[in-house]
């Protein structure tokens, strides 16, 4: 009987580490053939390396979210490689938080063009190909902070807010080509996020908190598996989760 996940070909963005490496690796062992973006190419040729020497298919492509040509091109390598896309995730994504009377506006530029644009961009490249085959399955990765807003938070939360209303747009309007829609919203997970915060303040804030809750990074992939493995006509529209520590 399938799993749901077998020879599935999974793209994913932000595959170089965290959750998104957590993925690859899970869908890999579990039978997906999976086609990893990010900017960091070496550390995207040790993780295809490991997967195939496990006996995985895998993939590469350096690519930059903020540049649709790029996304545009990952997707297209995956359709090429592998004949089509059944899962896009859209999971890149980073979290330089700060008050928003530290002006940092190049981070809040950044946020936008990475957490929201690149997950649009995701969308423009995977959508044509599904719409085509009738079959598909959008993962788009938002976060508590889709949820709530707290001081420092202000420009994270509204990307991963956004990401939630897109996500429902999404849903609603590929009802006719049987595509389904996944938002998934972590709590603290443990991976190289907290690195991205240059403000001291928040740092400190978010350095704490993830020392004392933060969960290992196959939560993440456990949640994408769970929505994966459905059968087809069950569309797991949106999971939330924390560490069981976790407060916020
Ligand atoms: N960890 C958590 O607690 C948590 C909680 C809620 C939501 N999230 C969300 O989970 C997603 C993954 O984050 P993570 O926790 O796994 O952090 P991470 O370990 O820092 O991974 C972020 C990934 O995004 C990639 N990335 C960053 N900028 C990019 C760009 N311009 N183009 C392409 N890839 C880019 C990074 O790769 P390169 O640097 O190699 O490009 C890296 O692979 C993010 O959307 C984040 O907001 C995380």
């Amino acid at each position: 009987m399938s799993n749901g996940i077998e020879g599935k070909v999974v793209v994913i963005t932000g595959a170089s580490s965290g959750l998104g490496e957590a993925t690859a690796r899970l869908l890999s062992a579990q039978g997906a053939i999976v086609v990893l973006g990010a900017r960091r190419a070496d550390r995207l040729r040790s993780l295809v390396e490991s997967l195939t020497e496990n006996g995985g298919r895998a993939t590469s492509l350096v690519t930059d979210v903020t540049c649709r040509e790029q996304v545009q091109a990952l997707v297209d390598a995956a359709v090429q490689t592998y004949g089509h896309v059944d899962v896009m995730i859209n999971n890149a994504g980073l979290m330089p938080q700060s008050r928003l009377e530290r002006l940092q506006i190049d981070e809040w530029d950044m946020m936008i063009d990475v957490n929201l644009k690149g997950v649009l961009y995701g969308i423009a490249a995977a959508l044509p190909y599904m719409k085509q085959r009738k079959t598909g399955h959008l993962i788009n990765v938002s976060s508590v902070a889709g949820h709530k807003v707290g001081p420092g938070g202000a420009v994270y939360s509204a990307t991963k807010h956004a990401v939630r209303a897109l996500s429902e747009g999404f849903r609603q309007e590929v009802k006719p080509y049987n595509i389904r829609t996944t938002v998934i919203s972590p709590g603290a997970v443990a991976t190289e996020l907290p690195d991205s915060v240059t403000d001291p303040e928040a740092a400190a804030r978010i350095g704490k908190l993830y020392a004392d809750v933060a969960i290992p990074a196959d939560s993440f992939a456990r949640a994408v598996a769970f929505a994966m493995s459905q059968p087809d006509d069950v569309d797991i529209n949106e999971i939330l989760y924390r560490p069981t520590r976790q407060e916020y």
